[in-house]
């Protein structure tokens, strides 16, 4: 039997293949064109991953042929792709809203339509996006709640339309569930992390500059000693593998059926990621800005106590998540 990972060659997603294939299971990908899956598969080497192109998701039968070809190999689905919008594009309903909904739609009903019975999970890799509070970003939630955007004001930007197109993708998902009860068999988890740190999974995907979260660390890096950086809140943090192994739990336990994990180890602002990289790595104190003792203490945004007990998990450490991006930006600059 095979898991179905779909947008299999983004940051969180390779580091979830290579979970799942040091686990022995089969992978069957899909990315957007032959040169990302070529490239996936001469990194990982490994004959138990394969792929499938998909190269537009937001079609509602875009994951038809797929599940119609292997529907009775995957047992699991690890839902990860979501559509990128069109850079310079400000139609977001049209451009991002709509699609975003589309794709969790389209692989739903591809399960529904051909392995209604064989598939036993299914994971959605939704965000934090879809539980943090757009009319105040201070309340403090948990795993209850949904962010209360309306359409209306996801329309309004690319960060709200990014907010939205989480929220309005994942409530498609529990939506689904609920008007397809008694036709599928499947269990459903959605899992919401934070911002993701950590290594990226091959050095060759290192470049000067990292796809989102991991350049909020890798920024610092460039900036001169002299730059006063902010003590303020600046988001919450979660290291890629604890993201990597519960979308694996997910699939393994019934225990996380109907469940949604929010995935949180902490807070984080720009001078305290600056004053964790001072102190892993003292040879390129003077470089960047310096650590600040006195620094603010911040609190928690997210309480994800539950998710945490559920997983039995501890979530790992700030500097750990800094040191992995770093560590690894450092080597490609020649300065370790
Ligand atoms: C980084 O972003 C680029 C462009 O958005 C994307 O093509 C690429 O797959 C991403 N890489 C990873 C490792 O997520
Ligand atoms: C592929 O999976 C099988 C089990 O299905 C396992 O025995 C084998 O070691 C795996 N191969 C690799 C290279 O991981
Ligand atoms: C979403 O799917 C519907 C039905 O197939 C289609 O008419 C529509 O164009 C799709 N929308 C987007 C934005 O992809």
């Amino acid at each position: 039997m095979a898991v179905l990972v779909t947008g299999a060659s983004g940051f969180i997603a390779l580091h979830v293949i290579n979970l799942l294939l040091s686990q022995n299971y089969k992978v069957i990908g899909t990315v957007r064109s032959q040169a990302k899956a070529d490239k996936v598969i001469r990194q990982f080497n490994n004959p138990n991953l394969s792929f499938e192109i998909i190269s537009d998701i937001t079609k509602l039968d875009a994951f038809d042929e797929t599940l119609k070809k292997h529907g009775k190999e995957i047992d699991n689905v690890i839902h990860m792709a979501s559509p990128l919008p069109e850079e310079g594009n400000t139609d977001f309903e049209n451009h991002y809203l709509l699609p975003a909904v589309n794709g969790t739609k389209s692989i739903l009903s591809a399960i529904k339509k051909f392995a209604p019975r064989s598939v036993k999970h299914v994971v959605m890799t939704s965000s934090i996006a879809a539980i943090i509070n757009v009319n105040d970003f201070s309340v403090v939630t948990t795993e209850k709640d949904w962010n209360p955007i309306t359409w209306e004001q996801a329309k309004t930007s690319s960060f709200m339309c990014y907010l939205g197109s989480k929220t309005y993708s994942e409530k498609a998902a529990w939506d689904f569930l609920k008007e397809n009860k008694d036709e599928v068999d499947f269990k459903f988890t959605a899992v919401n992390p934070a911002m993701v740190f950590g290594r990226q999974m091959f050095d060759e995907d290192v470049k000067d500059t990292l796809n989102v979260s991991c350049e909020f660390v890798n920024k610092i890096l460039c900036l001169p000693p002299t730059e006063k950086l902010s003590q303020d809140y600046a988001m919450s943090y979660v290291h890629v593998d604890d993201v990597a192994l519960a979308h694996v739990k997910a699939i393994q336990e019934d225990k996380f059926d109907g469940k949604r994990l929010l995935l949180s180890a902490g807070t984080y602002s720009d001078q305290l990621i600056a004053n964790s990289i001072n102190k892993q790595f003292p040879q390129i104190k003077g470089t960047i800005p310096p650590a600040v003792e006195d620094c603010k203490q911040l609190d928690i945004r997210y309480d994800s106590a539950v998710t945490q007990k559920l997983l039995g998990i501890e979530w790992k450490s700030f500097d750990a998540s800094v040191y992995d991006i770093v560590h690894q930006a450092l080597k490609r600059r020649g300065k370790l």
